[in-house]
Parts: structure tokens; sequence; C-alpha cells
């Protein structure tokens, strides 16, 4: 069987793979603005982008890129394809391998992307899981490196839910040697393993926004946790980043949110609509960490 790298988690990538996507993300996005003309590494190649959960950013973006970088992207919501009435994954990893050259799936189970990516002979790609979020964090990391100038000797702060952002934040973390406080409130803690001197969970939110240099949150209740909702909130209640929590970060910090986000539940709205606003660079940026992550991945 031919060898091909995947990314499921962040792992798969390694601190020198994430270094080597943010750096040629934040190169792919400067040759974009001075308007040279693309090169297209996949050109005359497919990539099949398959959702379960709905998308605008993760959707637009890899369709974009894949475009961009000359490859011709399939968009398949998954209820409109035979995985909608049951054919098994294994199955579809082994079709599809045989028409395009990388897989990109958004679904709910990490089992299910696990098991894609077993049977799949070209690159498999986690575009969201219940367990992680790694295309985020890849852009999220540029956009943190666009405004500070260095991921290193940065304090980050996690406030919110342990869920699929916070753990791949997590990895990252621990791959790149950052120093990461997560406030989470009991019973939503993370399902990735903690066990790094620079990781520390806390519940009290300003203890872990204390002289940080970086503050990142994300919804309450993620996709399929509707119905959640009200315990949710309030189970958070006091785990909105405002500028009163901010009080006591460093006096640049920066904040990031994944998007969508919940105006005045999880976040204050300066954060989305002032003019320091880092979310719409972190937004933009998903384009051009996955271009540079099919980059590395497909051959
Ligand atoms: N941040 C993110 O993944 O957004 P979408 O759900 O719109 O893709
Ligand atoms: N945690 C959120 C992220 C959305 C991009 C969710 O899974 O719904």
């Amino acid at each position: 069987m031919k060898s091909k790298r995947d990314l499921l988690t962040l792992n798969d990538l390694g601190a020198e793979g994430i270094l080597a996507v943010v750096h040629r993300a934040e190169a792919l996005k400067q040759e974009r603005i001075r308007g040279e003309k693309l090169s297209r590494p996949l050109e005359g190649k497919s990539v099949a982008l398959i959702f379960e959960k709905p998308s605008t950013r993760t959707r637009v973006s890899f369709e974009v890129g894949v475009f961009e970088l000359g490859a011709h992207p399939v968009v398949l919501n998954a209820r409109d394809t035979q995985m909608g009435r049951g054919e098994p994954i294994e199955d579809t990893a082994r079709v599809l391998s045989r028409y395009v050259h990388a897989i990109v799936l958004r679904t709910f189970a990490d089992a299910t992307m696990e098991a894609l990516a077993k049977h799949a002979t070209v690159p498999v790609i986690n575009a969201l899981t219940d367990g992680g979020h790694p295309c985020q964090i890849l852009a999220d990391l540029q956009t943190v490196l666009q405004r500070k100038g260095k991921l290193s000797g940065l304090k980050y702060a996690w406030v919110g839910d342990g869920n699929n952002v916070a753990n791949s934040w997590i990895e990252a973390c621990a791959l790149l040697d950052l120093e990461l406080t997560l406030a989470v409130p009991e019973g939503y803690e993370p399902s990735r393993p903690m066990d790094n001197v620079r990781i520390k969970l806390v519940r009290d939110p300003q203890q872990a926004v204390r002289d940080a240099d970086v503050v990142i949150t994300d919804v309450w209740a993620s996709m399929g946790q509707e119905a959640e909702s009200a315990k949710r909130a309030a189970a958070f209640a006091g785990y909105c980043i405002t500028p009163e929590l901010l009080s006591v970060s460093a006096p640049d910090v920066m904040v990031l949110h994944c998007l969508p986000a919940h105006r005045g539940e999880e976040i204050h709205e300066i954060y989305l609509d002032g003019p320091d606003a880092a979310v719409w660079d972190e937004a933009e940026n998903r384009l051009h960490a996955q271009k540079a992550l099919l980059e590395y991945l497909v051959r």
C-alpha cells in the first residue's frame, strides 16, 4: 500500500510538521496579498470534502483552498451520499481513494475518522470531530505568529468548555512546549491527557487569564449538544471573556475564538466588533493554513 500522511490529531504532524505548515501558511498568505500568480502544486488532483455537521468557514476555506492549489474540490453533504443511508465508512474510504487524492471529513465520533483513515489509501484530514479540531489550531497559531511575532515565550489561556478545540490546543501546546492554563468548570474537562508540566487546569477564569498573552474561548454548547444549552449556560456562568476579566491579562492580550460565536454569552462583543479583533484574521487564516496543510500532506 502507498504510504500516506493523515491529520487526525496534531500528533500526526508533530512539532516540526506544525511549524512547517504554519510558516508556509504565512508565506502563502503574503503571496496572495501581493497578488502573485499562485503556484498550483495540486494541479490535476481532486479532494473530497465530506460534512456530517454544519460548517461555514471550514467548508468554504477548504473549497477555495483546494481550487487555489489547482485541484478540484468535491464537496459532499454526507446525508446526500450513501453514507447517509448506512454505507460503512470503510467502504466509502476504499471507493473514494480510487477517485480522489485526499479526503477531508467533518464528523461526530473520532472512531469514524480513524476508520476512514485506516481504510483510505489517500491522506485523511480531520475537519472537526467531537474530540478535536486540528485545522483550527493551525490557523490560530498562524494568527498568534502574525500578531506576536512568535509562538514560544507567551502565556496561553483557555476559558470555557473542554471541547474539541480545547483538546487540539492541548495537543499543540504539548507538542510545541507552550504554557497553557485552562479554566474549565467541573464536569466539562477536556478529554485529552494534560500530563505536561506546562499545561494546567484550574476552575477560576481569572487565574487562567492572569498575565496571559493569548486568551482563547469557544461556544459552551458545541454542535450536537444543543439540547444541553440551558444546563451549560448555568454551568459556565462567570466564564465569559470580558474586558473586566482580561484586566489582569497582559496589556496587549489577544483573544481568539474559532467562530461561530455568541456575543454576550462566552465572549464580549468588543472581541468581535472592536478595531483590534483578531477573530477575522483567525477565520481568514483557515484558508492559508489548510492550503499549506494540503501541500504538506498530498503528493
Ligand atoms: N471554526 C469553524 O470550524 O467554523 P465552521 O463550523 O463554520 O466551519
Ligand atoms: N466546538 C465547536 C466548534 C465549532 C467550529 C463545535 O464543535 O460546535
